[in-house]
C-alpha cells in the first residue's frame, strides 16, 4: 500500500517528506520518492527503487534538494515492477506537473492510448502515470491548474488518493481522494497531507480527513477543501491523541487485526477492476477462450493459507467447471513426479510470491510444459515474473505473519477465475452466473458487517482461550475453511488444533473428544447443513462444547443443537467461505490475544518462507 505525504511551510521540505515517509516504511513497500519545487520554480525529482535509505543517500537526507514545498511517496508497485523509473513521483512531459499517487486508475489503459495518439511520450509502466500527462494535457488548453485536476478526476476511474505539484502554482500543491485513505494537517505556519497520521504526527496533531470526492488547496498558511462540485468544504478538524507506535497500526493493537479490518476493502479492490458493468474481464489472463477449452487438467498448488485458498478453489472450480481439479502441497507436487503436461493448467497461489517450494513447483509445471498462472499479491516477485501469466490480488502489503487479507483475496480473485473459466465453458447458467456477480458485489459490505461487531467472538474466546485442543469440522466448503480456522488459531495462539472432515470423525478422531473438549463446528455450507448437525449431536454425546458457524437463515435452527451459534450473512454458496473465514480469523485473535502471544511475529514462523 504506497504512502503519500506533502508539506508547505517555511523549513526545507525534503528532509520533512523523508522523515515523514520513514514512519510510513511499514505499509511495506519497494521504492520511494520525492517531488520539491526550487526557487527557481524547478519540479527537482529524486526517486529510486529499493529502501528509503537509497533515497536518504541520493538526496544527502534532503538536504540537496532545496524548496519549501514538495510530496513525497513510498510506493508498493501494482502496475510495473518495482523500478527507477516506475517510482512516483511522475512528471508530465513539460515538466510542470509531478503527481503522487495510492491507489489504482482502473481505466488508465484508454486514457494512455488517448494521450498516446496525442503525441504524448510515457516513461513509465505506471497507471499513475497518465494522471500526469493527462493533467499537463488539460492544463495546456485551459491555463487553469484547478479546473484541470477536476477534469482529470472527471474522466479517471478507480481508487485515488493523489498528491498534485504544478510549478506554476509556487506555494501551494493540491490533494484529492477517492476511496484511498488521505488526511490533511494543520501545523504552525505549515500544512500537511499524509496517508495516515503517523507520517506527521511529530509536526502536529490537528488533522482532518478528507472524503471521497474532496480536492484540497493546500498552502502553508491554511488548507482550503471542495466538494466534488468544487463548492468550499468546512472540515471538522480531529486532534489525534494515538501514540507513534499505535498511530502505525492505525490505532489497533496489531498489524494482524488491521488488516483483518482492511479485507472488505482490499476484497473491493480485488473485485473491482474485474466486473465491470456487471461483467466479469480477466484482460491480464494471458488464456484465450480457446486454450481454457483446450485444457483437460487443472491443478492448483501452493502452501499454507494459500494452499487452503486452493481446497475451498478444488471445490468450487469443480461445481462451477464439472471438471476435476486438484489440489496439491506445493512441497508435495515437486518432489510426486506430477502428472501435467500442455494441456494441463497449473494454478501457484502466493501472498508473497517467493515462497520456495512453490516457486520449485512453478519451475517443475514449467518444465513439464504446462501453463501456469500465478495469484499473488507482492507485485514484481519471482513467482510473479516466471509464471505464463499472473493475476494480482492488490491486497496491499500484509505485515502480520499469520495471513488474513491475502487469504481473503486470493479467496474471491479464484471464485472469479473460476466463474470466468465456467463462462467461457459454457458450465453455468446465466442465471447462476448473474447470482454469483451479484453476490460478490455486495460482499465487501456483508463482510463489513460481519466485522462491525466482534463482542460475541470476544466473548468466547474468553471463555475457551485456556484449552489445550481444539478441534474443527466441516463438511465440503466448510472443511476447506476449517482448515484455514485451524491453522490460524494454532499459528498466534500455540493451541493444538485440527480440522476434520466431519464425516470422518467417526474414523478416529471422535477418540479424541472428551468432557469440555471445544469442537468448532461449522455449519455455512448449507447443502449438508442436516448432516453437519448430526456431527454435532455425535460429538456433544461425547461430551464437547461447541462453537458453530452458519449463515444468518439457518441460526436459529443451529441454536437448537449448538449452545454457541456465530453468524453471518447469507451468500452464495460458493461465496459463503469468504465471510464464514472472519470469525474464524477473530476468534483465533481473541484467543491469542488473552494467551499473551505475540500476535504479529508468532515463534518459530516468517512471513515468506523462503527456504525448503
Ligand atoms: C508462511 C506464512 C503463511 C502463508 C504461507 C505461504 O507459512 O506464514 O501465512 O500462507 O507461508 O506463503 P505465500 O506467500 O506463498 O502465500
Amino acid at each position: 500500500m504506497c504512502g503519500i505525504v506533502g508539506y508547505v511551510g517555511k523549513e526545507q521540505a525534503a528532509p520533512i517528506l523523508l522523515e515523514g515517509l520513514e514512519k510510513l516504511e511499514y505499509r511495506g513497500y519497494d521504492s520511494a520518492g520525492i517531488a520539491v519545487l526550487s526557487e527557481e520554480k524547478e519540479l527537482q525529482v529524486k526517486k529510486s527503487k529499493g529502501r528509503l535509505k537509497v533515497l536518504s543517500a541520493l538526496t544527502d537526507g534532503g538536504r540537496a534538494v532545496e524548496g519549501t514545498l514538495g510530496v513525497g511517496h513510498t510506493r508498493w508497485a501494482t502496475h510495473g515492477e518495482p523500478s527507477d523509473v516506475n517510482s512516483h513521483p511522475h512528471l508530465s512531459s513539460g515538466r510542470r506537473i509531478a503527481v503522487v499517487h495510492n491507489g489504482i486508475i482502473e481505466n488508465y489503459v484508454e486514457i494512455k492510448e488517448f494521450l498516446l495518439a496525442q503525441g504524448v511520450c510515457f516513461q513509465s509502466e505506471t497507471d499513475t502515470e497518465v494522471v500526469a500527462q493527462l493533467l499537463e494535457y488539460y492544463y495546456d488548453r485551459s491555463g487553469d491548474v484547478m479546473d484541470s485536476v477536476y477534469r482529470v478526476l472527471h474522466r479517471i476511474e478507480g481508487a485515488y488518493a493523489l498528491g498534485i505539484m504544478c510549478r506554476d502554482l509556487p506555494d501551494a500543491f493540491i490533494a484529492a481522494r477517492k476511496d484511498a485513505p488521505l488526511l490533511l494537517g494543520y501545523g504552525q505556519g505549515c500544512c500537511f497531507i499524509a496517508s495516515d497520521v503517523t507520517a506527521i504526527i511529530k509536526h502536529t496533531r490537528d488533522v482532518a480527513y478528507m472524503e471521497d470526492g474532496e480536492v484540497a488547496l493546500v498552502r502553508a498558511d491554511g488548507i482550503q477543501v471542495f466538494d466534488a462540485l468544487a463548492q468550499p468544504v468546512e472540515k471538522e478538524h480531529h486532534h489525534v491523541d494515538w501514540d507513534v507506535s499505535a498511530a502505525e497500526k492505525g490505532g489497533y493493537a496489531h498489524f494482524m487485526f488491521k488488516e483483518i479490518m482492511e479485507q472488505p476493502e482490499a476484497v473491493r479492490k480485488t473485485i473491482s477492476p474485474r466486473l465491470k458493468g456487471g461483467r466479469l474481464c480477466f484482460d491480464e489472463l494471458k488464456l484465450t477462450p480457446e486454450e481454457i477449452r483446450a485444457l483437460n487438467r487443472i491443478c492448483i498448488v501452493a502452501c499454507g493459507s494459500s494452499y487452503h485458498v486452493g481446497m475451498v478453489g478444488k471445490y468450487n472450480l469443480e461445481r462451477l467447471l464439472r471438471r476435476p481439479v486438484d489440489v496439491m502441497l506445493a512441497s508435495e507436487f515437486r518432489y510426486a513426479d506430477p502428472l501435467v503436461d500442455e494441456s494441463s493448467l497449473v494454478i501457484v497461489i502466493s501472498q508473497s510470491g517467493e515462497t520456495l517450494d512453490t516457486m520449485a513447483a512453478l519451475r517443475q509445471a514449467k518444465a513439464l510444459g504446462a501453463r501456469t498462472l500465478a495469484i499473488v499479491n507482492v507485485v514484481g516477485s519471482s513467482i510473479a515474473r516466471e509464471a505464463d501469466g499472473v493475476l494480482y490480488t492488490w491486497a496491499g502489503p500484509e505485515i502480520a505473519v499469520a495471513t488474513t487479507k491475502a487469504y481473503s483475496t486470493q479467496l474471491v480473485l479464484l471464485d472469479m477465475l473460476g466463474l470466468y473459466f465456467a463462462q467461457v465453458l459454457g458450465s453455468v447458467t446465466e442465471e447462476e452466473s448473474a447470482r454469483i456477480v451479484s453476490e460478490l458485489q455486495t460482499l465487501p459490505a456483508k463482510m463489513e458487517t460481519v466485522l462491525a461487531d466482534t463482542e460475541q467472538i470476544k466473548y468466547l474466546a474468553s471463555q475457551y482461550f485456556n484449552h489445550s485442543s481444539i478441534f474443527f469440522i466441516g463438511r465440503n466448503l466448510d472443511y476447506a475453511l476449517g482448515l484455514e480456522g485451524s491453522l490460524k488459531l494454532k499459528e498466534i495462539s500455540y493451541i493444538h488444533s485440527e480440522a476434520y472432515a466431519a464425516g470422518e470423525l467417526k474414523h478416529g478422531t471422535i477418540s479424541l473428544i472428551e468432557d469440555g473438549t471445544l469442537v468448532v463446528a461449522l455449519c455455512s455450507y448449507a447443502p449438508l447443513f442436516d448432516k453437519s448437525v448430526s456431527n454435532i449431536v455425535e460429538v456433544k454425546a461425547r461430551g464437547a462444547d461447541i462453537v458453530a458457524l452458519t449463515g444468518e437463515s439457518l441460526g436459529e435452527e443451529l441454536s437448537k443443537t449448538a449452545e454457541n451459534v456465530l453468524t453471518v450473512p447469507d451468500t452464495h454458496v460458493i461465496l459463503q467461505p469468504s465471510l464464514g473465514v472472519l470469525p474464524l480469523q477473530i476468534f483465533a485473535y481473541y484467543v491469542a490475544l488473552q494467551r499473551g502471544c505475540d500476535i504479529d511475529k508468532p515463534r518459530n514462523l516468517a512471513k515468506s518462507v523462503t527456504v525448503e
